[in-house]
């Protein structure tokens, strides 16, 4: 069987692929490739290995006439239009789980540096500013007895939860379903309006669906408290981002710090130009143990598939 993998990934996948007695054929680079490109390629292959930011529609699953399963490196699959693959029986997979702690790290590493204020620190010492030590210098959020306000109750929420409870923070949470596990750290559920308004620090850890595009919109970030942050790393188009940039701007809120963008790999030049935000290159999942074993996953899926087992990680 033949693979197409569209960007560089660990090597660790691609040869257990390789072992399995399979052909790889790899875009070797960095260098996304254009739909025209992905078109051309899908065309002879029976399995796809994706990235978040392949765009594999109707006419890249329609151009896929030998394509068996698209193996997606990343967990979220919002990239795929999946009903369109299951119309044509082609299976979609994805890697939950074995990203879970890296990118609940990372927003961890986000809420420290947009509450100690990490990069103005950087900054000030750059710019000569750091002329001694200052009683009144970059003064910060404690986060204990703070609210903290998950929204998206699932996995990476759930570990973000955990972590916030070294903190000694309060947790509240908004999901469309109540979640056990969460509860048991001492989260409390609210609804999604009361936990806007009531958080200290907001993090968005839902998927991109229909339901979830644009979720915080300029209202919502306008009932937020003028002394509170908003994390995101689960993607950008659930944040209305012109709204809170003019947020940010006027200091309607504290601060925000981002990992993902609505128009990837675009990022507003005002995010550049602002204080009160952090970002960051889409990079929630990357540690070398996280990328190598995404890499065994997305491997797993297309091995198990080939040899008409089912893949452990099917979605659809
Ligand atoms: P998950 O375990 O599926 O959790 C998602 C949670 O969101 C579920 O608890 C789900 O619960 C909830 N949810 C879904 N739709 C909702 C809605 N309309 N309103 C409220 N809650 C909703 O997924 P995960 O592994 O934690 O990953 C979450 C997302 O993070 C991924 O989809 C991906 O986009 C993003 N991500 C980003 C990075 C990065 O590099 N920055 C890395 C990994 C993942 P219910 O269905 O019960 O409501
Ligand atoms: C990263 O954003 C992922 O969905 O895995
Ligand atoms: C600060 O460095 C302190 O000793 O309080």
């Amino acid at each position: 069987m033949d693979v197409f993998v569209t960007r560089r990934i660990p090597e660790k996948g691609i040869q257990m692929i390789k072992d399995a007695g399979h052909n790889v054929i790899i875009n070797n680079s960095d260098i996304p490739l254009t739909h025209e490109e992905i078109i051309e390629k899908v065309q002879k292959v029976d399995g796809l290995i994706c990235i978040l930011d392949d765009p594999i529609d109707k006419e890249v699953i329609n151009a896929g006439k030998k394509l068996q399963i698209i193996s997606n490196y990343a967990v979220g699959y919002n990239n795929i239009d999946v009903e369109e693959a299951t119309k044509k029986e082609i299976i979609v997979t994805n890697t939950p789980g074995v990203l879970t702690d890296a990118t609940a790290d990372l927003t961890w590493a986000l809420i420290m540096s947009i509450t100690r204020r990490l990069i103005e620190g950087k900054e000030c010492i750059r710019n000569g500013e750091f002329i001694g030590w200052g009683a009144m210098l970059l003064l910060g959020t404690e986060l204990r007895g703070k609210k903290l306000g998950i929204i998206g109750a699932g996995r990476i929420g759930q570990a973000v939860t955990k972590r916030a409870l070294g903190f000694g923070m309060k947790i509240i949470y908004y999901s469309r379903t109540a979640n056990k596990e969460i509860e048991q750290m001492g989260a409390e559920l609210k609804d999604l309006d009361e936990l806007i308004q009531e958080a200290d620090i907001i993090s968005l850890h839902i998927p991109l669906t229909p339901e979830t595009n644009k979720l915080i919109t300029r209202e919502r970030i306008a009932q937020m408290k003028k002394t509170a942050y908003l994390i995101n790393t689960s993607r950008g188009q659930v944040i209305d981002e012109e709204a809170l940039i003019e947020a940010l701007e006027k200091k309607e809120i504290r601060g925000a710090a981002l990992d993902v963008f609505e128009k990837e790999p675009e990022v507003p030049q005002k995010m550049l130009e602002l204080s009160n935000i952090v970002i960051t290159p889409h990079i929630g999942s990357a540690t070398e143990e996280t990328r190598t074993k995404m890499s065994e996953m997305v491997a797993e899926n297309i091995i198990a598939s080939f040899s008409n087992q089912q893949p452990p990680n099917r979605v659809n």
